[in-house]
């Protein structure tokens, strides 16, 4: 994906290729509120599902275009957990870092994915295959170290089991 730089609209000039033709569309978007109130949820939930995140240069445009505050944009994208700032790989790996998977080595989990992977939480892979999240608890605390990928749970997970469990993903 060609990156979305700081300068999210060039004055006078959108510009070529993927990223102009994601500016157009979410100008499009923006445009279409007609400076109504409730088109911010819209307008952030379209933003984000045609570049898959909400980068800083983003909402200003869209506080900038809808003259909402900024401070009201990222209260909003903040309250909404299905709302991130953050680039989400193909894969989201969530760590479960509750009290009984902590204590049970949640943190070696995390560990082993930040020295063998170069994941840290909230980080993702150079080739965005995955992305790493850290959760409170995935409901399964009885099998714990737990770790989500996807939909798919992995109950009592060892550090040294990780790399097989990630080379299984396409
Ligand atoms: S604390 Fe990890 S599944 Fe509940």
């Amino acid at each position: 994906m060609e990156a979305i730089g700081d300068e999210v609209r060039p004055e006078g000039e959108i510009g070529a290729g993927y990223a102009g033709r994601i500016f157009r569309q979410i100008q499009t978007l923006i445009d279409d509120t007609g400076g109504q109130a409730g088109g911010l949820i819209r307008v952030l939930q379209q933003v984000q599902g045609l570049i898959g995140y909400l980068p800083a240069p983003m909402l200003k445009t869209i506080s900038r275009d809808l003259k909402i505050p900024l401070s009201e944009v990222y209260g909003i994208v903040s309250f909404y957990s299905f709302f991130t700032m953050v680039p989400k790989g193909k894969h989201v790996i969530q760590v479960c870092m509750g009290t009984s998977c902590y204590v049970k080595g949640g943190q070696r989990l995390l560990d082993t994915l930040k020295k063998d992977f170069g994941l840290e939480p909230e980080g993702i892979t150079p080739d965005n295959k995955f992305s790493l999240e850290t959760v409170r608890c995935l409901g399964c605390c009885g099998l714990s170290p737990v770790i989500a990928i996807g939909d798919d749970v992995h109950r009592k997970v060892k550090p040294s089991k990780i790399k097989d469990i990630l080379s299984s993903y396409e």
